[in-house]
């Protein structure tokens, strides 16, 4: 029988400064009424100055692996945006602070889907035998790249890390993930981009505007696309490993806004109250939302062990993803400010 990746564990953290709707009004144009009613957002967690994408990720990755009972991993992968500096990596840099020793680590950039390609690439890694236990990490701190003139992106994104020890084992076992569907459109990148940094970035010579440094994002076009991407993957998934929507027990779907949540679960014939909701609590936190999503129902016993659960994940890039797996038997601990 070929092998699979099997779910062994996951961790999730939020840093500790909880921001509440009522904060945010008093720093721009907005109030808790419009905030709550047009995204389902009550408050976010922001990291304080001098916390690092990599310090949450570590917390995570840490969680993770008490989840599991075991440090034994081959193989990291951090899914990141915000990565702690352009270069080197960060997942290196986690995988030490982990203790993991000389293991292969590198950072994917995939925006808000990150976290299910990389458990997409684990999965991959782990099915053609090179690694056994690879720790896939979703992490990112967007509050440092929020233009506070711009109340489309302020008050949505929070930041977080999620995290899931994922170990070789048979297709058929609680926890195996059984597909992935995933695309790109990079005809679209300029609805959701940080223009500055990159080696784009306009010559030293010209002054590059302090707006290239923040997360600039076409909210209205961006919903629609996340409607379609996610529910079109989502369709495809589905059909691909012949689970039938009514079987679906959980839709995790990526966390940015509860309206684009339920319009893909209404077009997916899901019904809304098994749509996982925890940006309620924490926001859009980018690559950590799936993760932390799943850990916050895990720990809360609302997953069960044998429950269906099916992921989809969109953003920047336009990037987006779909992952299923049926809910192993873990302990999983709650969503805790480190
Ligand atoms: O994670 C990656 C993917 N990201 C997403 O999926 C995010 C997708 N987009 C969204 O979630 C929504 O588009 C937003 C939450 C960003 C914006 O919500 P919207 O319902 O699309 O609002 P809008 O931009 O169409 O604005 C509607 C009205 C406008 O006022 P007028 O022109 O109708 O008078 C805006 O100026 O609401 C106003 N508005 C606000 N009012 C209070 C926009 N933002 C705010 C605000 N507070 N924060």
């Amino acid at each position: 029988m070929s092998r699979a990746a099997v779910l062994a564990g996951v961790g999730a953290m939020v840093p500790p400064r909880a921001v509440d709707n009522d904060e945010l009004s008093q720093l721009m144009d907005t109030n808790d009424q419009w905030i709550r009613s047009r995204t389902g957002i009550g408050r976010r967690h922001w990291a304080d100055p001098g916390t690092a994408t990599g310090d949450l990720a570590a917390v995570a990755g840490e969680r993770a692996l008490a989840s599991a009972g075991s440090r034994s991993v081959d193989m990291l992968i951090l899914a990141t945006s915000t990565p702690n500096q352009l270069m080197p990596a960060t997942a290196p840099e986690v995988a030490d602070r982990l203790g993991l020793g000389s293991v292969a680590a590198f950072d994917i950039s995939v925006a808000c889907a990150g976290f299910v390609y990389g458990l997409a690439t684990a999965a991959g890694a782990i099915a053609s035998g090179i690694a056994d236990r690879v720790l896939v990490i979703g992490a990112d701190i967007w509050s440092t790249r929020l233009n506070p003139q711009d109340r489309t992106t302020a008050i949505i994104f929070g930041d977080g890390a999620g995290a899931a020890l994922l170990r070789a084992g048979q297709p058929d076992e609680p926890g195996a993930l059984a597909g992935f569907d995933l695309g790109s459109d990079g005809s679209l990148k300029d609805l959701a981009m940080v223009p500055g940094g990159g080696s784009r970035e306009r010559s030293a010579t010209e002054p590059v505007p302090e707006t290239d440094q923040y997360l600039y994002m076409r909210g209205k076009e961006i919903f629609t696309h996340a409607v379609n991407r996610m529910g079109s993957s989502s369709a495809r998934l589905l059909e691909r490993i012949a689970w039938d929507a009514d079987s679906v027990d959980w839709f995790a779907g990526h966390q940015a806004n509860a309206r684009i949540l339920h319009t893909v679960a209404d077009v997916l014939d899901v019904p809304r109250d098994k749509v996982l909701i925890h940006l309620d609590r924490v926001g859009n936190t980018s690559a950590a939302s799936i993760p932390l999503a799943l850990a916050d129902a895990a720990s809360a016993g609302r997953i069960a062990p044998g429950d269906r659960v099916l992921m989809t994940a969109f953003g920047g890039g336009l990037s987006w993803g779909s992952a299923a797996l049926t809910w192993p038997r873990i302990q999983v601990p709650g969503v805790l400010s480190s």
